[in-house]
């Protein structure tokens, strides 16, 4: 185990997953920020008002107790006069119960506040991630989203019920004492005022180094917690591949590096409160010179009394820096928490959607020289130009990473096209709002997802408000009745976190009759069908007919006859069309597809079209795994 202590080193090898989102620069304590986590109390102004009614209340009792004392002393105490003592006693009894009683509502108010607004910050925030579009989680690890919603929100939380209103409670403490002081004696009140620029300049020097490390600690932590996410996810790769003892290396680089830089900026905060403390002694002492002097030699000499309840007075003003100084480092991570969040719910759409609209689709597809690439510097996709009539069906065919997927993505609008259009029925898709296109679309995709629920639910998931019968109607017209009926509960068996208490092929059929139950006009399949064995494939060859009888569809697919009876087969190269026509056309002119079809990886033979560099990657990863 290495000391956590040690000089910050980096991670000796370079591992791919330690890339990590660069995190927002916040400024620390930024006023606008404040501003606009503020805006969030807005809908409940009144109990917000009455808070901070509170806040002020409470702020004034805590000097006005020590001022109550001094006055004790200096009145009844130095007259002699024990009615007057018995007085003074019963008022600070009251104001000492009337300031416990403001702290009780100070704080309920300031839970419930605090409360109120992570709801509509965490509502807010999942709202809007549902509407990101894919770009949008591309450049975002789940890790690091599920981190905005679960620990940001909550150090937002923490932030509103705690570091907030105790430090304007102790803020407006110090305004009030001051303020108390420079009533009663002016001239010592100089001297304590003189502490207020070497407060100012230990600030002004820890606050940027402290806002760093904050940043830093973060930084680190969510490393930790998007390893240790990829560590469970990963778990069965990792077993397989005996790789237990390096990723728990690794894990613990991350925790070392974590506990070196959460060490170091405790240190630095600690360093400062002991600075803040320390100048106040410092000020405490220097007053008690020039407290001494107006005593003992300046005349009129100050009445001793007096000069206690400055001092009282005095360490109600230093008191609350400890408070504040604490505070300090915990608003700076609020800060930092809330800085995060507003950078996501700021995000804007990569394109604003129109509004929905109804709209009779009879399905015609026709990609106008449509150039992408996820990453604008890099186009994976070049011109592509073909129109999928209603009905058709078009094949995509070609080696991994050509851009079958991608010509899928564009269709379904989860991207934009860089250049040229995707129109729908002669209509761009950018005028069609994605939720009228995708009411008529239906999606498989080769790591299809189901929601925990049943398999009912899962198959009503694109139509919640379909019936039982509906739903036992669908999976009919898929044939593939007997296959739910084997389920242990039928229709109601539970399908497990993202449907993993089903088998792959199991799980396809449900998704093909999800697809079913909406009737789409257009179907998507991306290599719905590359994952199962065989034997469920030829169950699936029917559903998969029925899907696709008379509804305009892509099919990304390895071996089935769909691409024989494909009404188009599109060929693809690095993100070029290079061949195009039906199976037989495609074989009689000899080229890529026919080379294809002939070295016994064509749909005649059955297995796989064009994935050679898949099919021995996945035979190669097999043989390693078993190694
Ligand atoms: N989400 C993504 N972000 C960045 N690049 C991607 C993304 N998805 C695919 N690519 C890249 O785009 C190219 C085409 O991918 P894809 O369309 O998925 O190929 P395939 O023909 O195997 O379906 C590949 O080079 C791939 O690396
Ligand atoms: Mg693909």
């Amino acid at each position: 185990m290495s000391n956590p202590l040690a000089k910050p080193q980096r991670p000796a090898a370079a591992d791919p997953r330690d890339g990590h989102e660069s995190e927002v620069e916040a400024q620390p304590l930024d006023l606008g920020l404040m501003l606009w986590l503020f805006s969030f109390t807005r809908p409940y102004a009144a109990k917000r008002n009455t808070l901070l009614v509170f806040v002020a209340i409470r702020s004034a009792q805590l000097p006005l107790l020590s001022w109550l004392i001094a006055q004790v002393i200096n009145g009844p105490i130095a007259g002699g006069s024990s009615t007057g003592l018995m007085w003074g006693v019963a008022a600070y009894a009251a104001l000492a119960i009337a300031t416990q009683t403001t702290l009780h509502f100070r704080q309920r108010l300031a839970l419930e506040m605090g409360e109120l607004v992570v709801h509509d910050l965490r509502n807010q925030i999942f709202a809007h991630l549902q509407r990101m579009r894919l770009q949008f989680f591309d450049q975002h690890k789940v890790g690091w989203l599920i981190g905005r919603v679960a620990s940001d929100a909550e150090a937002v939380r923490l932030g509103v019920q705690d570091s907030l209103f105790t430090s304007l409670v102790a803020l407006g403490q110090m305004v009030i004492a001051a303020l108390l002081m420079a009533y009663c004696d002016w001239r010592l009140f100089c001297v304590i005022a003189a502490s207020l620029p070497v407060m100012w300049a230990l600030n002004r020097h820890f606050r940027p180094r402290l806002s760093q490390q904050h940043r830093a600690v973060h930084e680190s932590f969510s490393r930790v917690t998007s390893s240790l996410a990829e560590a469970v996810c990963g778990i069965q790769v990792t077993q397989a591949f005996v790789r237990e003892e390096h990723n728990a290396r690794r894990f613990g680089r991350l925790i070392d590096s974590h506990a070196r830089l959460n060490v170091a900026s405790m240190r630095t905060s600690g360093m400062f409160l002991q600075l803040l403390e320390c100048n106040a002694q410092w000020f405490i002492a220097l007053l008690l010179v020039a407290g001494g002097y107006r005593a003992l030699v300046s005349t009129p000499a100050m009445p001793v009394a007096d000069l206690i309840q400055f001092y009282f007075l005095a360490g109600f003003f230093f008191a609350p820096l400890q408070t504040v100084g604490e505070q300090y480092s915990q608003a700076m991570s609020v800060m930092a928490a809330a800085e995060r969040l507003r950078a996501v719910l700021q995000t804007e759409l990569a394109w604003q959607e129109p509004a929905p609209h109804s709209l009779v689709v009879s399905g015609r597809i026709e990609f106008d020289r449509v150039s992408f690439g996820y990453d604008a510097a890099r186009p994976v996709l070049h011109e592509i130009s073909f129109v999928a009539e209603p009905g058709q069906t078009i094949a995509l065919v070609g080696a991994t990473g050509s851009g079958k997927s991608t010509i899928a993505n564009l269709a379904a609008k989860f991207y934009l096209p860089t250049a040229g259009a995707v129109l729908l029925d002669g209509r761009d898709l950018c005028s069609l709002s994605s939720e009228t296109l995708h009411q008529r679309m239906a999606l498989v995709v080769q790591q299809n997802f189901l929601f925990a629920g049943t398999v009912r639910d899962n198959i009503r998931f694109g139509r919640p408000e379909a019936s039982d019968a509906e739903v036992e109607e669908a999976v009919a017209r898929l044939d593939c009745s007997e296959v739910i009926a084997a389920l242990p509960e039928g229709f109601d068996t539970q399908v497990g976190e993202s449907g993993n208490r089903l088998s792959l092929g199991q799980k396809q059929i449900v998704c093909f009759a999800r697809a079913m139950l909406v009737d789409p006009r257009i179907v998507v399949l991306d290599e719905a069908t590359s994952n199962v064995d065989v034997f469920t494939e030829a169950k699936l060859k029917v559903a998969l007919a029925r899907l696709l009888a008379g509804r305009t569809s892509f099919v990304v697919a390895h071996r089935l006859s769909t691409i024989r009876d494909a009404d188009q087969v599109l060929v693809l190269d690095q993100g070029r069309i290079v061949e195009r026509g039906r199976h037989a056309e495609l074989v009689q002119r000899g080229g890529i597809y026919a080379e294809l079809c002939r070295s016994g990886n064509g749909p005649h033979s059955g297995p796989y079209v064009g994935s050679a560099v898949r099919t021995n990657s996945t035979t190669e990863d097999a043989t390693r795994s078993r190694a």
